[in-house]
C-alpha cells in the first residue's frame, strides 16, 4: 500500500496505460482523479477500482481545452483538498508521413501531448508548491529519445516533454515536487487504433508492434515502482529498448537502420 490516502490525478484514465495506472494505484489505496474525455468510459474504469467509489472523482477534461484546466485542478482541490500525484498519461499518436501530413494535425499532437500536459502541470503545480510536496509525472515514450519514419509530431511532442519537465525538476527540487519521466516502448493498447493519419483521421488499425507489446498492467506496475521509489526517468518495454543504446552510441548505424522502418 505503498499510494494509501494519497490523491492520484491520472489523465487518460479512459483506456490503455492509464486505465492500467487508474487500477494499479486503487489497489495501492489511493484515492483517485480520473481524467479523459469519455466519460462513460471513466465510469466504466472507477465501477472496477479496488477504491471505494466515494473515493473516486470522476473528472471529464479535454487536454485541448487548455482555459478549461485550472477550473479542472479547482475542482479536484475541492474534493479531496489537495493532489499529491498528478499523472500526465493521456495522449494521442500520429501515423503519417511529414510531407504528406495537415498543419492540423501536427497542431492536434502537440497540443494534447504537450500543450495540453504542461498546461494541466500549470494548474496543478501552484498548491504542490505550496504544501512543499507533490509528484509530477509524465508518460513520454522512447519516442522522446528516438526518431523513425511515419512519427514526426508524435517524437516532436514526446522530446519536447523531456525539455520541459527536466527543466521544471531543477526548478522545483528545494520545494520537493518530484518529476518522474516514464518512456515506454511497445504496450499492448489501442494507441494505433487511435493515432491520427496525414489528414486527421483515425488509423484504425492494431500494429503487430503494439499487439505483442507488453501489458498495460506490467507497464503500470513498473511505473509505480518508479514513482514509489523517485525516479527521475524510467525506460519501460522488451528489447526495443536497446534502440535508446543504439542511437546515443551507434547513431549512424541507428539511423541506417530506422530508415528502413515502414510502419
Ligand atoms: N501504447 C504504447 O505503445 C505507448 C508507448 C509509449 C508511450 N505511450 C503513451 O502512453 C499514453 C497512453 O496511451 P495508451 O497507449 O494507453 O493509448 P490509448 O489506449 O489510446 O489511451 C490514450 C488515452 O489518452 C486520452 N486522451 C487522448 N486525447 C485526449 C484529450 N484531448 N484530452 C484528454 N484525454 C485524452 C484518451 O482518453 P479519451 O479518448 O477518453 O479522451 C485515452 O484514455 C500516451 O501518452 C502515449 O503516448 C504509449
Amino acid at each position: 500500500m505503498r499510494f494509501n490516502d494519497q490523491i492520484v490525478w491520472v489523465t487518460g484514465a479512459s483506456s490503455g496505460i492509464g486505465e492500467a495506472l487508474a487500477y494499479a494505484f486503487s489497489r495501492e489505496g489511493a484515492k483517485l482523479i480520473l481524467s479523459g474525455r469519455r466519460e462513460a468510459e471513466l465510469e466504466r474504469v472507477k465501477a472496477a477500482c479496488a477504491t471505494a467509489p466515494e473515493n473516486i472523482l470522476v473528472l471529464p477534461l479535454d487536454l485541448v481545452q487548455f482555459d478549461s484546466l485550472p477550473e479542472k485542478a479547482k475542482q479536484a482541490a475541492a474534493r479531496f483538498g489537495r493532489v499529491d500525484v498528478l499523472v500526465n498519461n493521456g495522449g494521442i499518436s500520429q501515423r503519417s508521413l511529414v510531407a504528406e501530413t495537415k498543419l492540423e494535425v501536427d497542431l492536434a499532437v502537440m497540443n494534447t501531448n504537450y500543450f495540453g500536459t504542461i498546461a494541466l502541470t500549470k494548474a496543478v503545480l501552484p498548491q504542490m508548491l505550496a504544501r512543499r510536496s507533490g509528484h509530477i509525472v509524465v508518460i513520454s515514450s522512447l519516442m522522446g529519445y528516438l526518431d523513425t519514419p511515419l512519427r514526426s509530431a508524435y517524437a516532436a511532442s514526446k522530446h519536447a516533454l523531456h525539455g520541459y519537465f527536466d527543466c521544471l525538476r531543477s526548478e522545483v527540487w528545494e520545494q520537493n515536487v518530484k518529476v518522474t519521466l516514464v518512456c515506454p516502448g511497445y504496450i499492448s493498447t489501442d494507441i494505433s487504433l487511435n493515432a491520427l493519419t496525414a489528414d486527421g483521421s483515425k488509423y484504425a488499425q492494431m500494429d503487430a508492434n503494439q499487439a505483442k507489446g507488453l501489458s498495460a498492467e506490467a507497464c503500470a506496475m513498473q511505473t509505480l515502482n518508479a514513482i514509489a521509489t523517485g525516479k527521475e526517468e524510467v525506460i519501460i518495454g522488451g528489447k526495443e529498448v536497446l534502440a535508446v543504446y543504439a542511437k546515443r552510441f551507434l547513431p549512424r548505424l541507428y539511423s541506417r537502420v530506422v530508415r528502413k522502418i515502414k510502419l
